[in-house]
């Protein structure tokens, strides 16, 4: 079989993990040729793809970003985008090709579907928001990023008493949040699920800092919003191939509002792309190799248009439709009784 690979969206770790693993199934079990596109949809909109054997894949498991690169390239934006796609697809022999993205990506994919294209997906993002999977490769290393910072931050929020609101990514949803900042022993921790009361937020400083804790960080999702007003939000106005405005500011919104309203110096620090950036965590690796292995058995098995997926520890298959249908929003159990124990 002709099998092609291809990355899209934002980057993530575990990403080579994934392609090595596709490469080595693929090329070792069943003597495959793989053939990577490069920077995601573009690739195949423009024809623009590279032989992957063995030798190509060796180190790369450990290694950050993707070596095919990515794009944010919607091919439903061109005009004759569509077909175009599907045609050099057809035109370059390839059986069956493996989509690693979010939502964006795969929702391509399941689109192209329609349209004749034989894709199989692996579920790729750190913001851990791809229904069908319990969990996206990429989200572990992220967490692990995040909660080191916050442990960071909270040495030296503590020497000068000060707030520090920690800004991490999250477009729509809160799972880093939740899962940095109950490991990080976060005074509050704001998601974009639930808007947040700024008055309960420094209620809840206040009542941290009489009790003698003269030091808090909070961490708040790049698309928290609060209940009241519109915080900050995008950060300008343009927007992606997919319709997504790029956000940021609401840390740097909420630290001036902290500190103007509780009069507790406050300062801001925005994790940003150092959560995407570098060597993927153990439990990444282990991941993205699982899946990169499971779907080249789901070529062969003919399953297109599904998705690899971690459900009770097992990789499974879902409709790939069913995955993009809805963002996978944060555990409410877990962000208001779990993490709501802490942040009173
Ligand atoms: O991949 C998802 C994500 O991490 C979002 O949380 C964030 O808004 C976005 O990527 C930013 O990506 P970029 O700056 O690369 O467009």
């Amino acid at each position: 079989m002709r099998i092609g690979i291809l990355t899209g969206g934002g980057d993530c770790p575990g990403l080579n993990a994934v392609i090595r693993a596709v490469v080595l199934a693929a090329t070792l079990r069943h003597d495959d040729e793989v053939v990577g596109f490069l920077d995601g949809w573009k690739g195949v909109l423009e024809d623009e793809r590279v032989p992957l054997g063995v030798e190509r894949c060796r180190d790369i498991l450990a290694l950050g970003g993707t070596i095919l690169g990515t794009s944010r390239t919607n091919p439903f934006t061109a005009e004759g985008g569509p077909e175009r796609a599907v045609a050099t697809l057809r035109a370059a022999g390839i059986d069956a090709l493996v989509a690693v993205g979010g939502e964006d990506t795969l929702g391509v994919a399941e689109r192209l579907g329609a349209l004749g294209a034989h894709c199989v997906g692996v579920p790729k993002t750190i913001d851990n928001d791809l229904s069908g999977t319990e969990v996206t490769f990429g989200f572990d290393t992220a967490v692990q990023i995040a909660t080191e910072a916050i442990d960071r931050l909270r040495t030296t929020a503590e020497s000068h008493h000060r707030v520090i609101v920690c800004e991490v990514m999250g477009r729509h949803v809160g799972w880093i949040a939740t899962h940095a900042g109950i490991a990080g022993g976060a005074a509050a921790i704001l998601v974009p699920e639930v808007p947040f009361e700024l008055d309960a937020v420094c209620e809840r400083l206040r009542q941290r800092h009489r009790g003698g804790l003269f030091s808090s960080i909070v961490v708040v999702s790049e698309g928290a919003v609060p209940a009241q007003g519109d915080g900050a939000g995008a950060s300008d106005k343009a927007v992606d191939q997919f319709g997504h405005v790029r956000l940021g500011g609401i840390g740097a919104w909420l630290a001036e509002e902290i500190e103007a309203r509780t009069g507790f110096e406050a300062r801001v620090t925005i994790l940003g792309h150092i959560q995407r950036g570098g060597t993927p965590s153990a439990f990444d690796r282990v991941l993205a190799t699982r899946f990169g292995v499971s779907a080249v058995a789901a070529v062969h098995d003919g399953a297109f248009g599904t998705m690899v997926a971690l459900q009770g520890g097992r990789i499974v298959r879902v409709p790939i439709a069913e995955a993009v249908a809805r963002p996978k929003t944060v555990d409410l159990e877990l962000y208001q009784d779990v993490a709501g124990v802490f942040l009173g």
